[in-house]
């Protein structure tokens, strides 16, 4: 990326009653500040709390997650 370039663009999508999708070039550190990911195009983080394996998913929300509480909307 040189000068000027816009930074990549990530995108997060909030899966109905699942996970987070994270799309794009991103790094995931944990609390030390330690890498957890950095593979990155595609992480899918854990919205239930229930993952074996936080802060991934673990498809454990398939058991039985709402995610439907409302957020508000911007374009
Ligand atoms: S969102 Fe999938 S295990 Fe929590």
């Amino acid at each position: 990326m040189s000068a000027g370039d816009a930074p990549p663009e990530v995108t997060i999508k909030v899966r109905r009653d699942g996970p987070l999708k994270v799309s794009g070039p991103v790094r995931l550190v944990d609390h030390d500040g330690l890498v957890i990911s950095a593979a990155g195009d595609e992480l899918v983080l854990c919205r239930c709390g229930r993952s074996a394996v936080k802060p991934f998913c673990d498809g454990s929300h398939r058991l039985g997650f709402d995610g439907t509480s409302a957020c508000p909307h911007s374009s």
